[in-house]
């Protein structure tokens, strides 16, 4: 059931913003995923955040410096779980950037890689750096039936795999997601896409 959320707008921090990448590894039929969630907070440098210019960033390579997380299915099978939890299941408010078309879905990513998203890592209360928390269940400052996701340690805001904003909190709206293209299947340009760039 879609919820309905009064949110409100608020100028994010260019200089702050940095991207929050996340990918998955497809598996198949019942394969058991044993991946170990790594999570990049990938900050542009200063002059392409200066000349607004797209991020590459060849996934691959991060891969070899373990820096990528991994949703696996199972991690994916909890986002609509928690449709009923968050303030904007739709994305309907975002924050600052409008979500790509081809994120309007479940998972907010793309149709032919449902497994990655990309974000950016600014909290949409005050702009603190939510921090990954993918694994599910107890951990220190988080509920015990935590479905994974992402902390805010500023003020406690909490988001779900899929970056979406859980009810009740400070953070208003969701995490963004920024125009993104693959221009191999290893290699992704964030803030360009096939329209151009953001
Ligand atoms: S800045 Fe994230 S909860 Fe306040």
């Amino acid at each position: 059931m879609e919820q309905t959320a009064e949110v409100g707008f608020r100028e994010p921090e260019p200089a702050r913003r940095r991207w929050l990448i996340a990918t998955a590894t497809a598996g198949g039929v019942g394969c058991v995923v044993t991946l170990v969630p790594f999570v990049e907070y990938f900050e542009p440098s200063a002059r392409a955040r200066a000349l607004g210019a797209p991020v590459t960033v060849d996934i691959q390579a991060l891969k070899e410096r373990e820096v990528v997380t991994k949703r696996s299915p199972d991690m994916l099978a909890q986002i609509p779980k928690c449709d009923a939890l968050v303030a904007d299941p739709q994305s309907r408010h975002p924050y600052s950037l409008p979500l790509p078309k081809y994120c309007r879905n479940e998972f907010r990513a793309r149709a032919s890689r449902p497994g990655i998203l990309v974000v950016t890592a600014v909290c949409t209360h005050l702009g603190c750096t939510p921090l990954a928390r993918l694994r599910p269940g107890p951990q220190p400052g988080l509920p015990d039936d935590w479905p994974g996701g992402f902390f805010c340690p500023c003020h406690g805001s909490t988001y779900d795999l899929a970056g979406r904003v859980f009810k009740d909190k400070p953070a208003p709206q969701n995490l963004d997601v920024p125009r993104f293209m693959f221009s191999h299947p290893d290699v992704l340009i964030i803030g360009k896409d096939e329209q151009g760039e953001a």
